[in-house]
């Protein structure tokens, strides 16, 4: 992790601008700064003879920020570098070709959840190249593999987010997709609630397809097989198609070895038959009030979380608090400024699990 470790501290009064970034306020051991293209958490402790800088792993911006801040934070302090090891480090993600889950995803057509080696994203963006295509993978050694393949092979129509695709195609809007991948997913055997398909993620396939667009799961487990077939009966109006052990457009490398081992390979087809009524989301984040009589236990809904988890004086007025909140599988860390009228210092991901998370935060608190 790139970190800084500076000989001493002055006693500065928040929030200060320096040449290249802005230092926002102090909340015990943390700083928040905003540069030109991120806001983030500093956090400083003492450390052998000085003390030692790092930025915080929730808020993490890219490298060439980090740089920005650090190096803006020691002349504040007019301090003196006694270790670092941020020369070295070059950026691997993002890239020109990353979204982020509050990214407007509107022009999206097609989409593959868990693109492994991509080998399958990358022939989507040949065979449809006025297409643009969507690879969510939750794997970042992949998405680095895949976005130097993009880059060599000078591939524009390939868009890729690092999050759990479960909880992206609440924000496709209805009607907009060409087609979804699920292409040999994690069957997960043991723990069946973190597989990508269930009622949430084949209902929300349903909507965002359009008119006869589909979702291709293709599997190399029966379990999984008979698990999603059921699971695709639930829905109504849609077409179902199966295949057993037919070959594809194209083998992906996980395939390949399932082939050599003699395995059943099965194919589901589901087509979306009807127009999807338009969703209509408007997700507000924020508060009213200050947040009062603050309870740090966990709290556990039926579809998210909240947990408050500690809680950093500012000043007199107003602290930060850190929590993590949203849905059970996938919760989010987030910060939130509580003054007279709160706000969290990075917004959540536009989900339902965190709004429903917010909403019972301002209810529990404001209440
Ligand atoms: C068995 S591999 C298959 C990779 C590729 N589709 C193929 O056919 O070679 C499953 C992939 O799904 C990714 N994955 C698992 N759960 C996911 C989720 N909830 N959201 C996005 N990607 C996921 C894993 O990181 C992994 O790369």
């Amino acid at each position: 992790m790139p970190h800084i470790v500076i000989d001493k501290l002055k006693d500065i009064k928040y929030p200060i601008k320096t040449k290249k970034a802005e230092f926002l306020f102090k909340a015990e051991d943390y700083i928040g700064v905003k540069t030109s293209n991120a806001k983030f958490l500093l956090n400083i402790r003492k450390y052998k003879n000085g003390y030692l800088v790092k930025y915080d792993k929730v808020t993490r911006p890219i490298i060439s920020e980090i740089k920005k801040a650090y190096m803006d934070f020691v002349e504040l302090n007019e301090a003196e570098i006694i270790f670092e090891n941020i020369h070295g480090i070059k950026e691997k993600l993002p890239d020109e070709n990353m979204l982020d889950i509050n990214d407007n995803l509107s022009k999206i057509d097609i989409i593959e959840v868990g693109f492994g080696s991509g080998r399958h994203l990358l022939y989507l963006a040949k065979k449809y190249p006025d297409k643009t295509i969507l690879g969510i993978e939750i794997h970042k050694p992949s998405i680095e593999q895949v976005l130097k393949r993009i880059k060599n092979e000078n591939i524009n129509n390939i868009k890729i987010i690092n999050h759990d695709a479960r909880l992206i195609l609440s924000k496709i809007p209805s009607n907009n997709l060409h087609s979804i991948y699920v292409h040999f997913p994690v069957p997960w055997d043991k723990k069946e609630h973190r597989r990508v398909i269930n009622s949430d993620f084949i209902n929300e396939s349903v909507r965002t397809l359009q008119k006869n667009g589909f979702l291709h799961l293709r599997t190399d487990s029966e379990n999984y097989f008979a698990y999603s077939l059921k699971k695709f009966l639930e829905v109504n109006k849609t077409h179902i198609e199966i295949k057993k052990n037919l070959p594809y457009e194209i083998t992906s490398k996980y395939e390949e070895r399932w082939i050599k081992m003699g395995k059943n390979i099965y194919d589901i087809y589901m087509y979306s038959l009807e127009i999807s009524e338009e969703k209509k989301e408007n997700f507000d984040f924020s508060f009213d009030k200050k947040l009062t009589n603050l309870d740090f236990n966990a709290k556990i809904y039926d579809n998210f979380i909240i947990h408050l988890e500690k809680e950093k004086k500012i000043d007199e007025n107003s602290s930060l608090i850190r929590a993590t909140i949203g849905n059970f599988n996938r919760p989010e860390h987030i910060y939130i400024i509580n003054t007279q009228k709160p706000y969290y210092f990075k917004k959540p991901a536009e989900i339902k699990e965190n709004y429903l998370a917010h909403q019972e935060i301002k209810r529990l608190f404001n209440g």
